[in-house]
């Protein structure tokens, strides 16, 4: 069978502020959540998405299907890893408990094809999976109590962790459920999966994976739309 994709967006979006939460921004007439869909669902390789909503979510549009495929919904929880949790439990049966699951940032909106496409290729072909990462770009200061400089951290093995994240259904959901019993909020999948000591494989991805944070981060993701069409 294809692959799933895990879509939390269950967030909130209190970084960004105001009254909709950002996945439901309107951008060039969609909702933002529809450019990330079409992003990942556009590729051959995926079959179908599962789209985590926050309990009480009023702003979803009832989507089955989208570019062609099924898109199912349920509910997430207070933390992003516990709604990756909530996604990982829902996909259906035929999602065996070997087979890589794509787990991706409802707010990440400009995922290329040729990204998606490296990441597929040399994370299946990986023993653990695979996330897409960009360089660090910043010189990047350790600052102390006081605030002051304590140390420079040499940034050339330093990477940003992107999504989407390709995991196993079962290890990802393991190493999710270690990361909660032991009272931690990993921010990414990798992050829970290290702690395990799985050793997934960084894949460059292009710098404008961007994800929407604040109102710039959506400003910027609306220039790079308006340049694609012109
Ligand atoms: N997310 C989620 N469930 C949560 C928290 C976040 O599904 N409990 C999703 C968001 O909807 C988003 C992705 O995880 O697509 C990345 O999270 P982030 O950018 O932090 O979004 P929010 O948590 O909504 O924003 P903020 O942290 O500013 O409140
Ligand atoms: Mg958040």
């Amino acid at each position: 069978g294809g692959l799933w994709a895990v879509v939390p967006a269950a967030g909130r979006g209190m970084r960004f502020g105001g009254d909709t939460p950002k996945q439901y921004l309107e951008v060039a007439g969609e909702p933002l959540l529809a450019h990330t869909l079409r992003a990942l669902l556009a590729h051959p390789a995926l079959e179908a998405a599962m789209v985590v909503l926050a309990d009480g979510d009023a702003h979803w549009p009832d989507w089955h299907d989208f570019h062609g495929k099924p898109v199912l919904t349920c509910i997430g929880g207070a933390q992003r890893a516990d709604s990756v949790l909530a996604g990982l439990a829902a996909l259906p049966d035929g999602v065996r408990a070997d087979d890589f699951v794509l787990v991706h940032d409802a707010a990440r909106p400009n995922l290329r094809k040729q990204d998606l496409d490296a990441l597929l290729e040399r994370g299946r072909a990986d023993p653990v999976g695979a996330i897409l990462a960009a360089p660090v770009r910043d010189t990047l200061k350790r600052a102390g109590d006081d605030g002051g400089i304590d140390a420079t951290a040499p940034r050339e093995r330093l990477w940003r962790a992107l999504t989407p994240q390709l995991f196993r259904r079962l290890q990802l959901t393991r190493a999710l459920e270690a990361a909660r019993d032991a009272g931690i909020a990993p921010t990414d999948e990798s992050m829970a999966m290290e702690r395990q000591g799985h050793r997934a494989l960084l894949v460059e991805g292009a710098d404008d994976n961007l994800k929407v944070t604040t109102p710039a981060d959506l400003a910027w993701f609306e220039y790079l739309l308006a340049q694609r069409r012109e």
